[in-house]
């Protein structure tokens, strides 16, 4: 079976195809973090025509990488939601058309799904169960993992996600959005003993996170500095901030896989790209004898392979879940407990 999946829930546009026999065919994504730079942030409207201008280019590009034509595929995956809701209506509006006039059924994904499951695409996969961190712009979560749609939520954010958490930190030293790349960047050059920033909720008995401390932590050690900040002071806050993000995002995947005895972490959203996360997850999990596993670092921030992949899961686990009429609906807010594989 042949899946294509679309993804448009916030600001990358990403079109796949997927066969359930041969893997990944071919994949195209567009970005759009450069037309939103200026405004610190994803503007909502500029997201959705920008969808409209990249979406029939990318699937055209994404048919010719797996020269293959529309009529081939077999199902259609879109992102219904969480997210933008005038970005989830492009890419779903773009489905629903498609399907209709090929004659080939939707199926409706949970963006989040989609990252749970993008580890999967790995040339040497998790099995089920594994507890999974789920660290992107939108959400952070600790989950339990036994199946598709089989989903147990461990643990949340009680405010900011970490993505907000590195984009904000980032925006108070300057630095270009989104912040979380670059603020991981500017920290490698600074010293980790001058700044000790706070570590939020790291000995709470629960597996809940709270980050609107820390970015606050970062704001007044901004404030305490002569102005403008010199380069080597930005670069030591930059890695208070990081080792302070690190240590509690490392400690509460150690605390849910002890509470779960179970002995893989999965790590999935634009935060799982993060090198010094990667390195402290690397060192945490080989001492506890566990195994940890990231997507392909392209498909951890937004992309339509997940998308086609989890379509695609879901279609294996239950042929009926394709819907054959072309109504739809977006889900902007739309929780992942209750998630089943029907
Ligand atoms: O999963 P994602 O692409 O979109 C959402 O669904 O939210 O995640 C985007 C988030 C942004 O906050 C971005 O700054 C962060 O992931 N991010 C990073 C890195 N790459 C992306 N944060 C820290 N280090 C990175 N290398
Ligand atoms: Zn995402």
């Amino acid at each position: 079976m042949i899946v294509l999946g679309i993804e448009s829930s916030c600001d990358e546009t990403g079109i796949a195809l997927y066969d359930t026999e041969k893997g990944l065919l071919s994949h195209a994504l567009y970005s759009q973090i450069a037309l939103h730079a200026e405004y610190g942030g994803v503007v909502p409207e500029l997201a959705s025509r920008d969808h409209i201008r990249r979406i029939v280019p990318l699937l055209r590009n994404a048919f010719e990488k797996a020269a293959l034509k529309p009529a081939d595929i077999d199902a259609i995956a879109h992102t219904q939601g969480p997210g933008l809701a005038g970005a989830l209506l492009v890419g779903s509006s773009v489905a629903a058309g498609l399907g209709f006039a090929l004659g080939k059924p939707l199926i409706s994904v949970h963006h989040l799904e989609g990252h749970l499951l993008s580890p999967l695409l790995a040339k040497q996969p998790p099995t089920f169960p594994f507890v999974a961190l789920l660290v992107s712009g939108g959400h952070t979560q600790l989950m339990k993992v036994s199946g598709v749609g089989q989903y147990e939520l461990l643990g949340e954010t009680l405010d900011d996600t970490a993505g907000e958490a590195f984009d904000k930190s980032a925006k108070l030293l300057g630095l270009p959005y989104p912040g979380g790349p670059e603020i991981s960047k500017l920290a490698e050059q600074g010293n980790p003993d001058v700044f000790q920033l706070p570590r939020p909720m790291l000995h709470s008995k629960d597996l809940n996170f709270s980050f609107s401390g820390l970015k606050t932590a970062v704001l007044t050690t901004v404030n305490k500095q002569v102005q403008p900040m010199d380069g080597n002071i930005r670069a030591d806050i930059a890695r208070g901030f990081v080792d302070a993000i690190v240590e509690v995002l490392t400690a509460k995947c150690a605390k849910a896989l002890r509470q779960t005895r179970l002995r893989q972490l999965v790590v999935a959203g634009g935060v799982g790209a993060n090198k010094q996360l990667r390195a402290a997850l690397d060192k945490m999990t080989s001492k506890r004898r566990c195994r940890v596993f990231y997507p392909e670092i392209e498909f951890c921030t937004d992309n339509g392979a997940m998308i086609a992949f989890a379509g695609a899961m879901r279609l294996k686990a239950n042929p009926d879940c394709a819907n054959p009429a072309y109504g739809f609906t977006v889900r902007p807010r739309w929780p992942m407990e209750g998630l089943t594989a029907a």
